[in-house]
């Protein structure tokens, strides 16, 4: 298969093909992860709490970014890179093109991500124009748990919708290439999804976005015990190995039958 890239992922938005994405934190399961056909993979500050043991994403650093993202590059062929962009760490423009110069030179991924729009349009386009591919993310953003006070459903009121919807929008427009939708009602995301020309990646956001994306541990059912979020599934109950489950997932999201109604929000 070819190796995918920014334009593959425009073309498959066109096509309707379902974008299958995962978090990865070390080159082992990122190998698994090729193996299995997984369309692009992000490293997530989400490492904080899975790979970390913390209870926030905060904590996380520059540094932990670049190591796991190199260590995810080595285990890649030809799924896209994804990298976060660490708490505060596109706080200023300089600040975000160091952190892409060491992402995408020194680590090795083909996209950077950043949370929430608002003051962070202006580093989007910053970074775009230097043709740094930008991945945005919108809806539950975890890098503002101390504003938001958890970690819960955003867009339900039709003041913090038609927010999204701008947002959304002024993101594209600032030159965003891909647009992550945390924790959204399953009906707005599918109204952003057909506003953009640019694919969005919903996780908790019902199966109208363009692509899907878990974090690593909870698709194997690894950390939540019983209180796992509605919009995870446990693909290695089943699978019978890591290998499967990440195949099954693959397959699930390419054909359309994950999400289930049942993974998302009203
Ligand atoms: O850090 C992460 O894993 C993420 C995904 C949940 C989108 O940002
Ligand atoms: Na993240």
């Amino acid at each position: 298969a070819a190796v995918v890239t920014v334009p593959l992922l425009r073309r498959m938005k066109a096509e309707q093909r379902p974008i299958a994405m995962l978090t990865a934190y070390d080159a082992s399961f990122a190998r698994a992860m090729d193996a299995a056909g997984v369309d692009a993979v992000l490293v997530g500050d989400s490492l904080g709490m899975v790979a970390q043991g913390r209870s926030s994403t905060l904590a996380v650093t520059l540094d932990d970014m670049v190591y796991h993202t190199a260590s995810v590059a080595r285990g890649l062929r030809r799924p896209l890179l994804v990298a976060d962009l660490p708490f505060l760490g596109y706080a200023t423009r300089e600040r975000a093109l160091d952190g892409a110069q060491r992402l995408l030179g020194e680590a090795g991924a083909s996209m950077v991500k950043l949370e929430g729009a608002g003051p962070g349009l202006d580093v989007v386009r910053c970074l775009a124009e230097r043709d740094v591919p930008v991945c945005g993310h919108i809806g539950l953003t975890p890098q503002s748990v101390l504003k938001l006070g958890g970690y819960r459903v955003q867009g339900r009121d039709s003041t913090v919708a038609a927010r999204l919807r701008a947002d959304a929008l002024a993101l594209q427009e600032a030159g965003a290439s891909l647009l992550v939708l945390e924790c959204v009602p399953r009906q707005l995301a599918g109204e952003i999804t057909q506003l953009l020309d640019i694919p969005t990646i919903g996780i908790g956001a019902g199966a109208s976005c363009d692509g899907q994306v878990l974090v690593m541990h909870d698709m194997l059912g690894v950390g939540h015990g019983s209180r796992r979020p509605r919009f995870v599934k446990d693909f290695l109950a089943g699978s019978g190995s890591v290998e499967a489950a990440f195949r099954t997932y693959v397959q699930d999201v390419h054909a359309g039958v994950f999400p289930a109604h049942e993974h998302g929000y009203d």
